[in-house]
């Protein structure tokens, strides 16, 4: 069984009456502690390929399994439970509530599962280490730099230990160095619990991290081996 398997995906944007087909008989599979690349030019369709394998949109026609499940068997309340205890999620623009802390951001997942007090301090301090971003636990969202509101939307998909990690430029603002160690921390964690991770990226080094890389292209991917 698959991590992830995506089979014929369909979807288009109808704007001012005008179709834009994005996705065109699209399928793919991600095996357990697979980490793939997606690249492709702006506008091939990469964010809205992993809205619609996350369950964040659906697909006009086609189907979406992780771990066997087809996700729109879900009802709605099934599915953001689902995601919230399977998915991490990084997303292009970070998502991040400014009405709450760095360190309240990253446990958010945690807050709505009703983890314990006690998970939730072992666990923040070990995202705040991993991003390198323990000085920053108290500061509002606001108060940071796009790098470092990198760093804390990529704390915030991994405290939950997911199965699943779906990135979307997840080092876009960061400088080489600091793409490099959180890429590294993204490794390290891949091989130590056996996450799957599919990681949109324009940057071929930090694609040179991942086992496989999907190329989007004219609705479809075209898989390269590295
Ligand atoms: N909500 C939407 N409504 C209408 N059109 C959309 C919507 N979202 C995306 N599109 C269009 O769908 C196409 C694919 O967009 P998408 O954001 O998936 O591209 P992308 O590969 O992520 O680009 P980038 O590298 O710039 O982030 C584009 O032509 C875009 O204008
Ligand atoms: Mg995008």
């Amino acid at each position: 069984m698959y991590a992830l398997e995506a089979k014929s995906l369909f979807k288009s944007y109808r704007t001012r009456g005008k179709k834009t087909e994005v996705l065109k008989n699209l399928s793919l599979q991600v095996k357990k502690g697979e980490m793939v690349a997606i690249m492709g030019s702006s506008g091939s369709g990469k964010t809205t390929l992993l809205h619609n394998l996350s369950g964040i949109d659906l697909p006009d026609s086609g189907e979406v399994f992780v771990d066997g499940k087809e996700l729109s068997s879900f009802t709605r309340e099934e599915l953001a439970l689902f995601r919230r205890r399977n998915f991490g999620m990084v997303f292009q623009d970070f998502q991040l509530l400014e009405s709450l802390t760095v360190g309240e951001n990253i446990l958010l997942p945690m807050i709505l599962d009703k983890r314990s007090e006690k998970e939730q301090k072992q666990r923040l301090q070990k995202m705040l280490k991993l991003a390198e971003i323990e000085e920053l636990e108290e500061r509002g969202i606001t108060e940071l730099s796009g790098g470092q509101k990198q760093r804390v939307a990529i704390a915030r998909a991994l405290v939950q230990e997911p199965n699943l990690i779906f990135a979307d430029e997840p080092t876009g603002n960061l400088d080489g160095q600091t793409a490099e160690n959180i890429l590294g921390c993204m490794l390290e964690l891949n091989r130590k619990t056996g996450v799957s991770m599919l990681i949109v990226t324009h940057d071929s080094r930090a694609a040179s991290f991942c086992q496989r890389i999907l190329r989007l292209e004219h609705g479809g991917v075209k898989d390269d081996v590295l």
